[in-house]
Parts: C-alpha cells; sequence; structure tokens
C-alpha cells in the first residue's frame, strides 16, 4: 500500500468533486464539509465518470450521471439501480493541507 498525494485541499472546494488519475487508479475526490472522500471513478454499470455527476452531501453520495445510480461515498455501495456492483473506495488523509489517498 502507498500513500499518493492528490492534491492541495484547496483544489477540491467543499460541495465539489474532481476527478485525479493516480498511476493506474482513477479517484473521485468529494469534499463535503470538513471531509474528504476517494472512491473509484468509473460506474460499475458502464465506463462513465461518477465525477461529472452530481455531489448529494445530505446523503453523502455521488449520483452517476447516465442512469442515476447514487454511490455511498463510505462503502462505495449503489444505493439505487441500475447499477449493482460496489466502487472501491479509498483511506484518505490531510496533512500539512493536503489530501493523500491509500492506494493498494
Ligand atoms: S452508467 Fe452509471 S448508472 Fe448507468
Amino acid at each position: 500500500m502507498t500513500l499518493e498525494r492528490v492534491c492541495s485541499i484547496q483544489d477540491v472546494p467543499d460541495g465539489e468533486v474532481r476527478s485525479f488519475d493516480l498511476g493506474s487508479v482513477r479517484v473521485a475526490l468529494a469534499h463535503i464539509g470538513d471531509a474528504f472522500y476517494a472512491i473509484g471513478d468509473q460506474c460499475t454499470h458502464q465506463d462513465v465518470s461518477l465525477s461529472e455527476g452530481e455531489l448529494l452531501a445530505g446523503s453523502c453520495e455521488l449520483e452517476c450521471p447516465k442512469h442515476g445510480s447514487c454511490f455511498s461515498l463510505e462503502t462505495g455501495v449503489p444505493n439505487s439501480l441500475p447499477a449493482t456492483k460496489a466502487v472501491p473506495t479509498y483511506v484518505v488523509r490531510i496533512d500539512d493541507a493536503a489530501v493523500y489517498v491509500e492506494i493498494d
């Protein structure tokens, strides 16, 4: 496992989500209040970037822009169809105003 620096905390404003390529892994990094969440950026239904969807801060979900499956930012599980498989989730660490994720 390696700790990868993703960005500065200022690069993802509160209430927004951005996509980052970390080697072979592409993550959607979401910022809600004091928390950052990192999940796989590819929908498990079709090859669509989840980071282009809507961030649902109240339910801590990211909605796929194509068919509307809502993925939990905490577990990666889709809470609505048509997607049925979870996306990967990554542990996020904040250090010295930078965001890091743990990649296997
Ligand atoms: S492509 Fe994401 S729900 Fe269909």
